[in-house]
């Protein structure tokens, strides 16, 4: 009885008899065989021309999709740690040496001689719009010189620790890229602003911006995206701490004041505001 079973067992995998393997002929696999293959085919086709079909019209230029009044991120440099805390002792150079090193490295390109070879003089304190006319695409798009000098004491030229080493730092600030953002209104740049924390009030002491009232002008207004506009460079404000108290923690937050930027909407509370904690050790 067992051996009849495995019998019939192993004659389902090959019967020799009727030259069927699991229970199918040779030509029988073979059109199965081909039935999937044509059917993958079809499917990998009907793939490839819907993705062709899509990828048509997408503009390279400009994304499909994208808000219409996203409020930029603020970010600063140097980061410090993952939460944004600038820690150092003036004493011990190498706890403020890698916050210059990461500015220099930050701000080479922007050096006036890259940024000559980079981008135009533009005019000041206008939008510099270069739109495309109807289907005719107005490429590549010129970008405007933020030369590294109107960092001015911030820029690591004439202070090359920005002011790390005495207590006085620069921290540098820029507003995250929106495509087509035209911050401002009526010929007023936005500018930045930054204050203390409610209970550090009295500690933040004196700040001076570069450029002058920490504006980004007018100029570098609109951005049309990496693709189209492969030079620019982001304007960038720095703040320098000329009085700040030492050996405590001092909490900062910045902002971008214009006056189409709603800032801590309720929809992303960190939109245009960048917060911060800087401590300065001196013992
Ligand atoms: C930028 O300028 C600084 C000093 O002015 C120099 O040390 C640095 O090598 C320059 N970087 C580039 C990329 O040219
Ligand atoms: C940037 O610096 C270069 C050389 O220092 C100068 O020729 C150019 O006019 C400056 N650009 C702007 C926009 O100030
Ligand atoms: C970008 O910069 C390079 C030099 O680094 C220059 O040759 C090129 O013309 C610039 N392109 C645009 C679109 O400004
Ligand atoms: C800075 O702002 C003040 C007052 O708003 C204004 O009078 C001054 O011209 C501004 N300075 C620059 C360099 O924009
Ligand atoms: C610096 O701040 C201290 C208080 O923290 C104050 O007493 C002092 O007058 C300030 N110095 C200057 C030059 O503003």
């Amino acid at each position: 009885m067992a051996k009849d079973g495995d019998n019939g067992w192993k004659e389902y995998v090959w019967n020799p008899r009727t030259r069927e393997f699991l229970g199918r002929t040779a030509s029988s696999w073979g059109l199965i065989l081909l039935f999937y293959l044509v059917f993958y085919i079809f499917l990998a086709g009907m793939f490839c021309l819907t993705m062709y079909v899509m990828l048509q019209t997408l503009d390279d230029h400009k994304p499909k999709w994208q808000d219409r009044l996203s409020t930029p991120g603020m970010v600063i440099r140097p980061k410090g740690d993952e939460y944004y805390q600038i820690t150092y002792n003036t004493q011990k150079t190498e706890s403020w040496d890698m916050y210059a090193q990461t500015l220099d490295k930050f701000l080479s390109p922007y050096n006036n001689t890259a940024q000559v070879e980079k981008n135009n003089v533009c005019k000041p304190d206008e939008y510099f719009q270069q739109e495309d006319s109807g289907e005719v695409k107005n490429n590549p798009k010129r970008s405007c010189q933020f030369n590294r000098t109107i960092l001015d004491e911030c820029s690591g030229i004439t202070d090359r620790y920005y002011g790390y080493q005495e207590g006085k730092p620069c921290i540098i600030i820029k507003l995250n890229r929106v495509i087509g953002m035209l911050p401002g209104k009526d010929g007023q740049a936005p500018f930045v602003t930054c204050g203390a924390k409610k209970e550090d009030t009295e500690k933040i002491g004196e700040l001076q911006y570069f450029p002058p009232n920490g504006t980004f002008n007018l100029m570098y207004y609109p951005y049309y995206g990496k693709k189209a506009q492969v030079n620019y460079s982001q304007p960038l404000v720095a703040v320098k701490f000329l009085n700040i108290t030492t050996n405590e923690d001092v909490n900062i937050e910045c902002r971008i004041n214009a006056n189409n930027i709603p800032t801590g909407s309720e929809r992303d509370k960190w939109a245009g505001r960048v917060s911060f904690k800087l401590r300065i050790n001196t013992i």
